[in-house]
């Protein structure tokens, strides 16, 4: 029997910072750990996505190379064989499986997708893709090709996961037992536990997330910035003008902000940086303790990704398309003799 299999896409075309470390790098790379032996855990790269929205193309190929790397510096176990590290494009299964989905998809259907409505009404309407608008099919195809059961989903995906489901019990109605259908959202959570809370905030405007949009940079601390940078962006947090350090997001957000991410970063648990911290009044040293916290990691983490052997994460790659690629093109060809397309 094979084992069941987990799913999950790893972004590739932005700089991460230390929200997306803390709230989605860590927690992936944790999961993979857990989780290989027992199931069957592919991490892919969706670069067939990377362009939905306009990007700058000459720095593509060198930025799925370089946040693969991140994730092995992050400690993503590759040499596991149970793991699959792969990029979408190089299993083209995966784009002719979507035009297969395509056309069994509603244009209302994918209409009412809010990420499309959110992404869509902040680019002028010539800049509005087609591939923005049919994305959510593309992922469909990204788990069905895998027969995967379990995909983690943050809540802006929730929605993609479930017309997933939709579309492949529209197929197998249809068509007969072609698609392993993936579970639903609440028992996606149980199984991965939801802790989807985490949110880093904006340092210079805690009220907002820690965001790769935001243009001057200065409330975001990038896993490529030197501890220099990182010190200064943390001494020049907002913060509030309580006078006295106290846990609070609601009223508080930038000071608990830095209780939060000096808890993260250096391995002690939010209630003892509470203890420590509370009822302090020098928001200067409990910023200097973030901001040592927050250089020592950047440190360590930028020597490991240094120290990240390229040859053995490309070598990793061939692997696990080679292996991707068997396993899709036997989905794709279900589904092609389902619709007629082969004998
Ligand atoms: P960004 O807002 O910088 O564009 P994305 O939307 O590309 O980030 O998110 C990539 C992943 O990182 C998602 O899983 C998301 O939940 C996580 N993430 C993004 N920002 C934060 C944050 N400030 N704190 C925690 N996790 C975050
Ligand atoms: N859409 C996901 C995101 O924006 C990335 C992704 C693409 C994905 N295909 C997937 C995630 C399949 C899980 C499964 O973060």
């Amino acid at each position: 029997m094979s084992k069941p299999v987990i799913l999950t896409g790893l972004r590739a075309n932005n700089d991460l910072h230390i929200g997306n470390y803390l709230g989605a790098l860590l927690p992936t790379v944790d999961m993979a750990v857990r989780r290989a032996g027992d199931y069957q855990v592919n991490l892919f790269v969706p670069d067939l996505h990377s362009f939905t929205t306009p990007i700058d193309h000459s720095k593509l190929q060198a930025q799925i190379l370089h946040n693969i790397k991140v994730f092995v510096a992050a400690g993503l176990p590759i040499d596991h064989d149970d793991v699959h590290v792969y990029r979408q494009s190089y299993v083209p299964a995966h784009s002719e499986l979507t035009w297969i989905l395509d056309c069994f998809t509603g244009f209302g259907e994918m209409s009412r997708m809010t990420q499309f409505k959110d992404k869509s009404a902040k680019l002028s309407d010539e800049r509005v893709s087609v591939g923005l608008f049919n994305y959510p099919v593309l992922m469909a195809a990204d788990i069905l090709l895998y027969n995967a059961s379990y995909v983690p989903v943050g809540d802006d995906q929730t929605q993609h996961l479930e017309f997933t489901r939709d579309i492949a019990e529209r197929m197998n109605n249809q068509f007969g037992e072609l698609f392993t259908i993936p579970l639903p959202v609440p028992k996606q959570h149980e199984f991965f536990g939801k802790d989807q809370g985490l949110r880093i905030r904006d340092l210079t405007d805690p009220a907002k997330k820690m965001s790769k949009s935001d243009e001057t940079g200065r409330g975001v601390i990038f896993l490529s910035d030197t501890p220099e940078a990182a010190r200064k962006k943390i001494m020049s947090a907002t913060t509030d003008s309580y006078g006295e350090i106290k846990y609070d997001m609601r009223e508080r957000p930038g000071i608990t902000n830095l209780l939060q991410l000096l808890g993260l970063l250096s391995g002690q648990t939010q209630a003892d940086v509470n203890a420590k911290w509370e009822g302090k009044t020098s928001y200067g040293d409990l910023k200097k303790a973030v901001a040592d916290a927050v250089t020592n990691f950047l440190t360590v983490f930028q020597s490991k990704l240094a120290a990240v052997d390229e040859q053995a994460v490309l070598n990793k790659l061939t692997r696990s398309e080679a292996v991707a690629n068997g396993t899709a093109n036997q989905t794709l060809l279900r589904a092609q003799k389902a619709v007629g397309l082969r004998a």
